[in-house]
């Protein structure tokens, strides 16, 4: 499986072709996303805020779950890039009339695209698009599902370096649900690979994935413990919406237990960054003194998600381009002979 992530996300000769999980691919290629993004960063302060890599592209935004983080920022990286962006409103697509989700991909394909960022409830469905859609359009997942959303863990470790310089010797504590966070997937596979000390998960045990330890996690159920000296603790949403059973006894228990606040807080490091993929429940996982306070680098976070999505989006199209290019010499020399 992993080989299969590695094939369907970079060409033969390593550079990123689609972005649909962290799982396969190789630290050379999340430093160089990283890197990227910080050339990207200072963008969106000038007063022409794009720059032409992406000029006479076509990037078409399907997200069927709803979104308000990930859907501006792709649309903002895209404009930013030059690329021209297409917004498809699926409620009001002809997905309401019966037409299956690959006829809809190839009605867009057939406009020229050349790449699709997708949002879907299905684990998955961004893997069988890249799987079944034509070479010429770069699938880019923008959170399937329980799965993954690993341009989000990518520009949370872009959050995390900025703030603490790098990973080595650094303790992430990820705290809250668990169980339904395509966040906490894709940001362990990140950790791990950019070389994490440690990375703990903390909730309660209905709430954290049976044998979640062979990811090379350590769980801890109770919050002081799991959050002790350390550097980086990321809050995350209760996922309602994904629970078919009452995991959890109510909200005000949750956070009676787990809810992230200053007083809960002096057990971490001093100097402790506090972290949320957003949306975030005040009073839930975390209290409006933590989220607004001197900790908190949430809307950073958001901030660093256009740079990031932008060198997600110009590395794939870059690969595609190479592996074009390499197609079109193989054939130019097969030719010749
Ligand atoms: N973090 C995140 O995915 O937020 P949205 O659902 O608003 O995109």
């Amino acid at each position: 499986m992993n080989d299969d992530y590695a094939t369907l996300q970079l060409t033969e000769d390593g550079q990123l072709r689609n972005f649909i999980s962290i799982r396969g691919l190789p630290k050379s290629i999340l430093e160089q996303i990283l890197d990227t993004a910080a050339s990207f960063v200072d963008v969106g302060g000038r007063d022409i805020k794009n720059v032409p890599l992406l000029r006479g592209k076509t990037v078409v935004n399907l997200f069927f779950e709803p979104s308000t983080r990930t859907r501006s920022t792709f649309e903002l990286a895209a404009k930013r890039l030059s690329a021209d962006v297409l917004n498809i409103d699926i409620a009001r697509s002809a997905t309401s009339k019966g037409e299956s989700l690959m006829d809809m991909l190839r009605n867009l394909e057939a406009m020229a695209s050349d790449m699709f960022v997708v949002r879907h409830a299905d684990s998955g469905a961004p893997h069988y698009i890249a799987r079944h859609a034509t070479p010429n359009v770069a699938i880019i997942n923008a959170g399937d599902g329980r799965h993954a959303h690993p341009t989000q863990a990518m520009l949370d470790m872009y959050t995390i370096r900025h703030y603490k310089g790098g990973f080595e010797g650094l303790t992430v504590a990820i705290v809250g649900d668990i169980l339904h966070s395509r966040v906490a997937r894709s940001q362990i596979y990140a950790l791990r690979t950019l070389g994490a000390k440690e990375i703990r998960v903390v909730g309660p045990k209905t709430l954290i994935p049976t044998a979640i330890e062979s990811m090379g996690v350590n769980v801890f159920t109770h919050l002081e413990e799991g959050i002790k000296d350390a550097d980086v603790i990321i809050a995350l949403r209760l996922q309602k919406e994904r629970m078919d059973s009452a995991l959890l006894p109510s909200e005000s228990e949750f956070f009676d237990q787990y809810g992230l606040t200053n007083e809960r807080l002096k057990v971490a490091h001093p100097e402790a960054i506090v972290m949320h993929p957003g949306p975030i429940n005040r009073g839930v996982e975390i209290a409006s003194e933590v989220a607004d306070g001197p900790r908190a680098v949430i809307l950073h976070q958001v901030t660093f998600g256009i740079a990031v999505r932008m060198a997600v989006m110009s590395m794939s199209m870059g690969g595609r381009e190479a592996e074009r290019n390499a197609a079109r010499r193989q054939q130019e020399a097969q030719h010749v002979r």
